[in-house]
């Protein structure tokens, strides 16, 4: 674990955060905690709020929180581009690579410093993600969906975020890709990043999380050390088939 991750009050911070959408609220009043060096996994059934939730800490969708903070950096009144810059990265629900462009070229699209800094951060995702350093000059749609996803996630890292969010990142992989992936993830939380993981797949996601959050219906309804819980409890099974 990194110095960084010691530090008290270190990582993202949510308190009482809510969503609506018109009447209806998809997030209700949630608080968590994603230290540094942590994997949080967010699980709940389709529709509990987890996509709602993420979107509204990289401020996609408006909300209200008491708390909402990176670090200590207090990101509520920041644009999106600007929680950015506080560190908060974000990888989105399908893959979203630019399938024109090679694999190098989208990495390249997330570096935001010049110079030697850009090369030296080309070469830690190529380093960190061995299957994009074979393919760094193929085109993005060649790659399988594991790659793709990995590319993702390694165009958000590219910017040394101090968090990292994902929406389901296993979602239409096979298992043994997103097996893999979720290694990656591990690894990366080792490293002193803060990782939300947003996941329907909740055995896979506890394998690789510290804690856990359950949302159903916006709801917290269950929380706790990740290695207590198992995808099989039929608690948890009832919030997570909704
Ligand atoms: N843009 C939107 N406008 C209106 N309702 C939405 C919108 N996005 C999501 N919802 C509703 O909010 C609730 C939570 O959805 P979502 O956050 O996508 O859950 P999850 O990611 O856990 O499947 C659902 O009832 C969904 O229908
Ligand atoms: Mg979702």
């Amino acid at each position: 674990m990194t110095e960084a991750a010691d530090e008290i009050g270190a990582g993202l911070e949510i308190e009482g955060l809510s969503v609506a959408y018109g009447g209806a609220r998809a997030v209700d009043d949630v608080s968590l905690s994603v230290p540094r060096g942590r994997v949080v996994a967010l699980l709940g059934a389709n529709g509990a709020g987890k996509s709602s939730l993420l979107s509204a800490l990289v401020g996609l969708v408006p909300a209200l929180s008491r708390r909402l903070t990176l670090d200590g950096i207090d990101l509520a009144d920041r644009s999106p581009e600007r929680r950015a810059d506080a560190g908060l990265s974000y990888v989105p629900e399908g893959r979203r690579v630019f399938a024109g462009l090679t694999v190098r070229e989208n990495i390249e699209v997330g570096i935001d410093a010049g110079g030697a800094q850009r090369r030296a951060r080309l070469a830690d995702m190529l380093a960190l993600f061995p299957d994009l350093a074979d393919k760094q000059a193929e085109r993005a749609w060649r790659l399988s969906g594991g790659q793709q996803q990995m590319l993702a996630i390694a165009r958000a890292l590219v910017r040394r975020p101090r968090a990292l969010l994902l929406d389901e990142p296993s979602l239409g992989l096979a298992p043994r890709v997103a097996a893999d992936v979720f290694a990656r993830l591990r690894a990366v939380a080792d490293e002193g990043i803060a990782v939300l993981l947003a996941e329907q797949n909740a055995a896979r996601a506890l394998a690789i999380a510290d804690e856990a959050v359950v949302l159903s219906h916006g709801r917290a309804a269950l929380d706790g050390v990740a290695s207590r819980l198992s995808a099989d409890d039929p608690t948890l099974m009832d919030l997570l088939t909704g």
